[in-house]
């Protein structure tokens, strides 16, 4: 008989609960998926006598996670305590150096050290996966290392998300304000402890440098993600986008250009019509492209006991059944060194300035556009009683580049109020 694959489990909030609670309950069904049986040998926590909804009493209970990653009785090690650096990464380092297989849920610990770990499992002969740690329950990783392996990627988009894209949903459909939508995650208990890691758009750009290192082949390149948070979003501009037929998404793209990788993480309009626009509250969406599939959407919950314990089990069912695949899609080695894309691909943007209502007033910002070879596609004033008109402007394609130097050249036009909003208009 097959011998039962023992997993010790570091970590037990939800998702730990979870797993525990999908060995338990669908005994039968893993082990007719994977050959043979999940078992639990040991868990270990940071508060043994919380109680999780789920009976720990036959596991072995380690305070340290170091500890339960070299025990004798595990096979796998599965690290869902969380964060980039102390016990998850002393205890995953540990697992890898004993020869023991690692699933984690953990972005920031890959997004900062994946190189180092994926090499240091292929050093060992263990395999370190990680389907957990992006998107919750879509199997992004498995979509992209396995399914479609036989394609040039050419563009990885998504949603990666949830609390932002509840956010800003709630913005668009309530009319609440920023801090309004805020307050209400927070109350739902959406919110990260730190919660700059969700508004900030760092979890977001923590799952998109993986996925761009599985889908060009580079090594994961946190710091080369240029980041923006959704904080300075505006109920006026998501209005006002509405209006043109846009929404507002805290969109990760990221592609291999001819100046090198470009990631981005940053509040971008998308057309309301499009998958991404209609991709409303607490849920995830990844869209990839690849020269032989064309474009992939998918879908689904990105955080959340059942979602993520589901990704965390099909890394582990994989174990099961001998399948061995570089954590990155390929041997860590070869994996070529990041040349981030210093400027992102020309794009139309979307200005939102207050101008002076004086005579010549949109004639100076017109030409400050032109003299920075910034062209107009559209543009619209809205009527109004005070001293300042709001002026919207889209632009046609344009690079970053020239719309600073038109941005900044406004101010010394003295007809524009305050500072410009200006948003990228993400193709998609
Ligand atoms: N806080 C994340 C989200 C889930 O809101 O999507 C964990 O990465």
């Amino acid at each position: 008989m097959t011998k039962p694959l023992r997993l010790g489990i570091a970590g037990l909030g939800t998702v730990g609960a979870g797993v525990v609670k999908i060995v338990r309950q669908k005994a039968a069904l893993l082990e007719a998926r994977g050959g043979r049986s999940i078992t639990i040998s040991a868990v270990s926590a940071r508060n043994r006598a919380k109680d999780r909804g789920v009976s720990l009493d036959s596991y072995d209970w380690e305070d340290d996670p170091v500890a339960l990653a070299q025990r004798d009785d595990i096979d796998v090690f599965v690290e869902l305590v969380g964060g980039s650096d102390g016990p998850a990464k002393a205890a995953t380092e540990a697992a890898l150096r004993a020869g023991k297989d690692v699933v984690t849920a953990n972005k920031a610990l890959l997004a900062h050290h994946g190189q180092d770990l994926a090499i240091a499992a292929e050093a060992a002969g263990a395999v370190l996966r990680f389907e957990a740690a992006v998107a919750g329950g879509i199997p992004v990783v498995k979509a992209l290392t396995e399914g479609l392996a036989g394609n040039d990627i050419t563009r990885v988009m998504g949603v990666m998300n949830g609390t932002c894209n509840y956010i800003l949903t709630r913005m668009e459909t309530a009319g609440l304000t920023y801090d309004e939508a805020f307050a209400e995650a927070d109350g739902l208990g959406y919110l990260e402890a730190d919660p700059n890691l969700d508004v900030g758009g760092i979890d977001a750009g923590h799952k998109l440098s993986l996925l761009a290192s599985i889908a060009f082949g580079t090594q994961v390149a946190f710091d080369a993600v240029e980041l923006e948070g959704i904080g300075r979003v505006s109920i006026e501009d998501i209005r006002q986008a509405a209006d043109m037929g846009y929404k507002v998404k805290l969109l990760g793209v990221c592609q291999m250009t001819g100046r090198g990788l470009e990631q981005r993480m940053s509040p971008c309009l998308v057309p309301a019509t499009s998958p991404l626009g209609q991709l409303d509250g607490g849920t995830n969406m990844i869209v990839i492209e690849g020269d032989q599939v064309g474009q992939i959407v998918m879908r689904g919950a990105g955080a959340g006991e059942g979602p993520t314990a589901s990704a965390v089990m099909g890394d582990v069912l994989d174990i099961a059944r001998g399948t061995r695949i570089s954590t990155f899609g390929q041997p860590a080695a070869g994996l070529e060194m990041t040349k981030p894309a210093q400027t992102a691909t020309p794009a139309p943007y979307y200005l939102r300035l207050a101008l002076l209502d004086k005579p010549g007033a949109l004639a100076k910002v017109a030409a400050v556009l032109g003299d920075a070879g910034v062209s107009i596609n559209r543009m619209r004033q809205r009527s109004h009683d005070q001293n300042t008109a709001p002026v919207l402007i889209v632009t046609h394609k344009t690079t970053r580049a020239a719309l600073d130097e038109a941005l900044a050249a406004m101010v010394g036009t003295n007809v524009v109020e305050g500072e410009p909003v200006a948003l990228r208009i993400e193709q998609v």
